[in-house]
């Protein structure tokens, strides 16, 4: 298995571009679904949980190509591709496939709207919660789809004539659940509104994917999405925001190592609170023409107590990178991570640095070191195997992050955006 060898204490310096945001590509893929027509996205990265996403659609029936990069784009830019569901050829989505990564679960939505029935095996536990599914059924259900649990699968019919609009609410804010149901509704007889809607940034892309579908949509980037649903939508071209969490964790990084790095085509408004948390530990942010500037010149990292909430708060998808620069503040922070139940397993391998945390239910309090010491670590999750990496840019001596393939699930390029950076970074095969 691939391993990340690195040695700490070089000063980031230089510029990072940003590619398309994975958790926006992945919904705009399965959005293909809803249309006998091509729709091309541009930006796409090229990311393990893209392919394992590309196998599923092409289960289904999709066509899906990958254009070469035209002339005049520059390198490092993401992926062209067509998506084509021309015939959706199978209902079902099976367990070897959707077991591996949640998000092809929600083919559910799509797949009733426009076959009006589906077959998904459930996606199962993984390593940062329970993560069950009933909010996608409850709002299936309100739709009008019936709705059996059959051998681990999930069996969805739609009324005759298909989904029929309604007023779905959910009780907590799920991103998985609105993208499902927005998906499902735009093909649906009538109006939907959905209530308490997740707002995050991909979901207003996909929003807006849909609607240069065809699609008929309002209240776009609020709490409330009205659908009026449509006959048929077309093909579309539409691009991948940028990764917000990307973008993120290189701040992240810069601030924990020191250094000035430009991270280009970042979108500051998609993640303003986790930029304000890290202005308040005494990082410079600029805005420039092409990007954000981070920079630290040589003061400490000042500590900030964090909540994690669902968009426009402080995103769980930085806590993990955000407590490793906390690990080397001047003083206390108090971590609270209010979305999933256990994403703190990269709290051990961070103490494996020589870092002071302590975990007690929600709460991680994190008593800030001058120095970590290079380590061999591994990790169960992408985000919390990033935040060792950022541990170890800035740590003494040489680190050893193991198991990266959750790396390529969602960071493009990693290692090489980095070294010409400056970091010391290898991936060593095997
Ligand atoms: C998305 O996951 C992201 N994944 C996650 O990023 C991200 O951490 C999460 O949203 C929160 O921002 C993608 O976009 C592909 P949720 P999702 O449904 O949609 C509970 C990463 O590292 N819930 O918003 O699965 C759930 O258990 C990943 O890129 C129910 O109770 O998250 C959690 O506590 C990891 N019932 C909360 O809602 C349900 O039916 C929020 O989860 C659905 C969810």
């Amino acid at each position: 298995m691939d391993r990340i060898r690195l040695v700490g204490g070089n000063e980031l310096r230089g510029e990072i571009p940003i590619s398309g945001a994975k958790n926006a590509a992945l919904p705009l893929m399965i959005a293909a679904l809803l249309t006998d027509e091509p729709l091309v996205l541009t930006n796409v990265p090229r990311l393990a949980d893209v392919k394992q996403l590309e196998r599923i659609l092409e289960n289904h029936g999709v066509d899906i190509a990958v254009h070469g990069r035209r002339r005049g784009e520059e390198e490092g830019v993401g992926q062209r591709m067509t998506f084509h569901a021309a015939d959706i050829v199978d209902t079902t989505a099976p367990y070897d496939l959707v077991s591996k990564m949640r998000a092809s679960f929600w083919v559910i939505g799509p797949l009733l709207a426009r076959c009006h029935e589906a077959r998904v095996s459930l996606p199962g536990g993984c390593a940062i919660g329970t993560r069950p599914v009933d909010l996608f059924l409850d709002g299936l259900q309100a739709l009008g789809a019936e709705i059996d649990i059959d051998e681990g699968y999930v069996v969805a019919r739609a009324p005759k004539g298909g989904l029929v609009g309604a007023t779905v609410r959910f009780p907590k804010v799920s991103v998985g659940a609105t993208h499902t149901i927005l998906m499902a509704a735009t093909l649906a007889r009538g109006t939907t509104v959905i209530e308490n809607a997740a707002q995050e940034p991909e979901i207003t892309n996909v929003a807006e994917c849909l609607v240069a579908m065809g699609a008929k949509i309002s209240g776009i980037g609020t709490r409330t999405l009205t659908i009026e649903g449509v006959e048929r939508l077309h093909g579309a071209t539409v691009a991948v925001i940028p990764d917000r969490i990307e973008t993120g964790t290189f701040a992240m990084a810069a601030a924990m190592t020191g250094g000035d790095v430009l991270l280009t085509g970042a979108r500051p408004e998609h993640l303003q609170a986790a930029l304000d948390v890290l202005a308040g530990t005494g990082v410079e942010l600029t805005q420039e023409a092409n990007g954000l500037r981070v920079r630290r010149n040589g003061n400490g990292i000042l500590p900030v107590d964090v909540e994690t909430d669902p968009f426009p708060g402080f995103p769980t998808d930085l806590q993990a990178q955000f407590m490793a620069l906390m690990t080397m503040s001047s003083g206390i922070s108090h971590i609270r991570e209010t979305i999933f139940e256990n994403r703190y397993m990269h709290v051990a391998e961070l103490v494996r640095f020589g870092a002071d945390i302590s975990v007690n239910g929600q709460v991680a309090t994190v008593r800030g070191k001058p120095q970590l010491k290079g380590a061999q670590v591994m990790a169960t999750d992408l985000r919390a195997s990033v935040s060792l990496v950022i541990a170890g840019l800035a740590a003494k001596g040489e680190t050893v992050v193991n198991r990266i393939y959750h790396l390529d699930r969602g960071f493009e390029g990693l290692e090489t955006k980095l070294s010409r950076c400056g970091a010391e970074i290898e991936r060593v095969a095997g």
